[in-house]
C-alpha cells in the first residue's frame, strides 16, 4: 500500500480559495490539494471548509475540477496497489435495501476472468453491508493480511475484506461537515465523495449501480443520470475503465432483507434460480464490467452462462473456503441460521400493491435486531423480512404481504407497524418501471 504524497506547493491563502469559488472561479489541482490535504491534516479549520463547500454548492465545479477534487481526496490516505493482479474490477452501488448484488456479482466476475479484490462495508442504520451478510456463513471472516488478500485474489480471483485501511479519510471529514452545513445535496460533492473511495481501492475497472427512486439517494432519473455521468467522468479522468447502470429502487431487490435470508437468496441465484430482478441486474452489471474491461464479445450471454453452468457458484465456494467459511453451507443454504419466529403483515384491503417502501423494510430489519444503530454493535444475522408480493400484483384483503423472521421482543411490534405504514395498496394496477432504467459510459 502507498500513502499520500508530500504537501503540494501552494502559496496562497484559504480565504483566497473561498473567494475564488464564491466568484465562480475554477480551482487547479494544486489549490485543491492545499485545501483538502490541509484539512485532512487539521491545518485548515472547519469554518473555512464549510464556507468553501457552500460556495461549491452555489457555483458548481467543472468536470476537470471535480476529477481533481476526487484525486486529492483519494490521495488523503492509503492507496491500494492492485497493479500486480490481472483485470481488477470493483463494483459500487449507491445503496439499496435488500441489495445482495455483490454476493452474486463478484463470483460471476471472477468466473468470467476478472479479479475482484474488494473492500466492503458493514451495515449502518437501515442499510445492510456485504461483510455482515457474509458473516452469516459459519467460520467466514473478513480479516486478511495485505499479503493474504493479494494472494487469494490472484489464486481464487475473489477476495472480500472489511475496511481496515485508511481509505480517503478526507471524505469522512468532509461528509461529517456537509451533514451539518446543508451541503450534502450537491452533485460534484456527492460524486467526488463516492469516487474518492473507489479510486483509493485501486481497481482498474469500476462498474457503478446508481439507484433511482423513492428508496434511493437520487429520486429522479435525471438526477441519477447526472450523478452517473459525473462519476464515470471522474473515473476516466483517473485513467480507470468506467460504466454505470441506472436501476429502479422503488422496491427492495429480490424478496429478502436480512443477513442470512439475503445469503440464501444470493445462493439460490448462484445455483441458477433466484428472483428475476436480482439475476437480471447481476447479468447487466457483469456484462458492463466485461465490456469496460475490454472483453465485450457476447458479454451478456457469458454472464448469464456463468450462473447456469455453476462456474460462479464454484468461485463463491472457493472464496468462502479460502476465508475460513464452511463451504457446505454454499450447497445447503437452508442450514444457515434463520430466526424461528414468524409473523405476517396482512393487507388491510383488496387492490393492487403499489409498493412496500424500501426504507420501512430496512428499518424493520433494524428493529428486529438485524442491523446496528452505532458502529461496532453486534447484530442478529437470522432475523429479517420476506416480501411475499411485488409491486403491480393483485392483493386480497387479509392476504399476507410480508413475513417477518424474528426472535420475539419489543422490536417485532414496531417492525410490523412500520412495515404496515410503508405498504401502499391502490385500486388500479400501477405502472411498474423497468428495473434497468439506463446505462452510462458505453463506447
Ligand atoms: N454516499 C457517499 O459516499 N457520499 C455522498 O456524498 C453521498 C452518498
Amino acid at each position: 500500500m502507498s500513502s499520500a504524497p508530500p504537501s503540494p506547493a501552494f502559496s496562497g491563502s484559504v480565504p483566497e480559495l473561498i473567494q475564488k469559488k464564491r466568484g465562480g472561479g475554477t480551482h487547479s489541482r494544486a489549490e485543491l490539494d492545499a485545501l483538502i490535504l490541509g484539512y485532512t491534516r487539521g491545518e485548515v479549520p472547519d469554518y473555512q471548509v464549510a464556507a468553501w463547500l457552500m460556495a461549491v454548492c452555489w457555483r458548481g465545479m467543472t468536470p476537470q475540477e471535480t476529477g481533481d477534487l476526487t484525486l486529492s481526496m483519494a490521495a488523503s490516505g492509503d492507496l491500494l496497489d492492485l497493479s500486480s493482479l490481472p483485470h481488477t474490477v470493483d463494483k459500487h452501488s449507491t445503496g439499496g435495501v435488500g441489495d445482495k448484488t455483490s454476493l452474486v456479482l463478484t463470483p460471476m466476475l471472477s468466473a468470467l476472468g476478472l479479479t475482484v479484490a474488494k473492500m466492503s462495508g458493514r451495515g449502518l442504520a437501515h442499510t445492510g453491508g456485504t461483510i455482515d451478510k457474509l458473516e452469516s456463513i459459519p467460520g467466514w471472516h473478513a480479516e486478511l493480511s495485505d499479503q493474504a488478500f493479494l494472494r487469494q485474489a490472484r489464486e481464487v480471483g475473489l477476495a472480500l475484506v472489511g475496511q481496515s485501511k485508511n481509505l480517503a479519510p478526507a471524505d469522512g471529514l468532509l461528509y461529517a461537515l456537509r451533514d451539518v452545513t446543508a451541503t450534502v445535496d450537491c452533485l460534484p460533492l456527492i460524486a467526488s465523495s463516492i469516487m474518492s473511495k473507489k479510486l483509493a481501492s485501486g481497481a482498474q475497472t469500476i462498474v457503478l449501480d446508481v439507484k433511482v427512486g423513492a428508496g434511493a439517494f437520487m429520486k429522479t432519473l435525471d438526477d441519477g443520470q447526472a450523478l452517473a455521468q459525473a462519476m464515470v467522468e471522474i473515473g476516466r479522468h483517473a485513467g480507470r475503465n468506467m460504466r454505470a447502470v441506472l436501476t429502479d429502487m422503488d422496491a427492495p431487490l429480490g424478496y429478502m432483507a436480512g443477513n442470512s435470508l439475503e445469503v440464501q437468496e444470493a445462493l439460490a441465484t448462484l445455483h441458477g434460480g433466484g428472483p428475476d430482478d436480482l439475476r437480471e441486474l447481476c447479468v447487466a452489471l457483469a456484462a458492463e464490467a466485461l465490456s469496460a474491461a475490454g472483453m465485450p464479445n457476447n458479454a451478456e450471454e457469458r454472464a448469464r452462462v456463468s450462473l447456469q453452468d455453476g462456474s460462479a457458484l464454484g468461485k463463491f465456494r472457493a472464496f468462502v473456503a479460502a476465508q475460513g467459511g464452511d463451504p457446505e453451507y454454499v450447497d445447503a443454504p437452508q442450514r444457515l441460521d434463520v430466526a424461528p419466529g414468524r409473523a405476517e403483515l396482512l393487507a388491510p384491503r383488496a387492490g393492487f400493491l403499489e409498493g412496500l417502501d424500501a426504507l420501512s423494510v430496512g428499518r424493520s430489519v433494524l428493529l428486529l435486531g438485524g442491523g446496528r444503530e452505532r458502529k461496532g454493535e453486534a447484530i442478529d444475522h437470522g432475523v429479517g423480512v420476506e416480501l411475499l408480493l411485488k409491486p403491480g400484483e393483485r392483493v386480497a384483503a387479509g392476504q399476507a404481504a410480508a413475513r417477518l423472521y424474528h426472535r420475539g421482543g419489543r422490536g417485532l411490534e414496531r417492525a410490523l407497524e412500520l412495515l404496515g405504514a410503508g405498504l401502499r395498496i391502490g385500486d388500479t394496477q400501477p405502472q411498474v418501471p423497468p428495473l434497468i432504467l439506463g446505462r452510462v459510459g458505453e463506447g
